[in-house]
């Protein structure tokens, strides 16, 4: 009798388990569809900086936004475009991570918010691969997928939520001529 209730218990407890598991899969799986849509309101006169292919807000224009980000892989595809994380530039406020500046002559990156996923990816290396190169890259900033066309975002609309954000070092580590600069698909995963 004591044998029984033991395979049973031990049964019930596999069951559990396998469906705790199937349904935690699922979760991950699930793709990332977008959170909602801001409207794009007027940068103030002379407000949003125009350089290295920073869009600025549209006045009326709906932007979507995203609060999850692609599944990270071994080799999560992405795409990198080309940030200033100094004071004064297109960045905009200094960084998420530490709440400062830092000088693009460090490879440094922004992530997209599900992939910044609250700060644990903070002052972490990635790898990311593109152009036939690898460079290990730290994380010190968000690419808010929330939120946008306001002050702290320099008045550039969410960013997408599959944006790997790089420093101008990041782009020479991966060996990318200056005039093509700008956007580049790439993969990265945890370093
Ligand atoms: C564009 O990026 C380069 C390289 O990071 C930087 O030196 C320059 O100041 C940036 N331009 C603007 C307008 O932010
Ligand atoms: C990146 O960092 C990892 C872990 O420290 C290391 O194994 C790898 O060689 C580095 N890759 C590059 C391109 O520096
Ligand atoms: C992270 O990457 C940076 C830039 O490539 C490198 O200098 C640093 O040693 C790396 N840190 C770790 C812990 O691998």
């Amino acid at each position: 009798m004591e044998i029984m209730k033991n395979l049973r218990l031990g049964a019930s407890i596999l069951i559990l388990s396998i469906l705790l598991v199937t349904n935690s899969l699922e979760v991950e799986a699930k793709t990332c569809k977008p959170s909602g849509h801001l409207k794009g309101k007027k940068p103030p006169p002379g407000q949003c900086n125009t350089g290295n292919d920073s869009e600025c807000c549209v006045q009326g224009k709906l932007y979507t936004t995203y609060d999850c980000s692609p599944t990270v892989t071994i080799n999560t595809k992405a795409v990198l475009t080309l940030n200033s994380f100094e004071k004064g530039r297109d960045g905009g406020g200094p960084s998420e991570c530490d709440s400062k500046y830092h000088s693009d002559t460090k490879p440094i990156v922004a992530v997209s918010t599900g992939w910044y996923h609250k700060g644990s990816r903070c002052l972490k290396n990635i790898t990311i691969s593109g152009n036939g190169r690898k460079v290990n890259a730290t994380v010190v900033d968000e690419c808010d997928s929330t939120i946008g066309c306001d002050a702290e975002h320099d008045y550039q609309p969410p960013c997408p939520n599959n944006i790997v954000d790089g420093s101008k070092a990041v782009w020479e580590a991966l060996g990318v001529r200056r005039d093509d600069w700008g956007e580049l698909d790439i993969t990265w995963t945890d370093a």
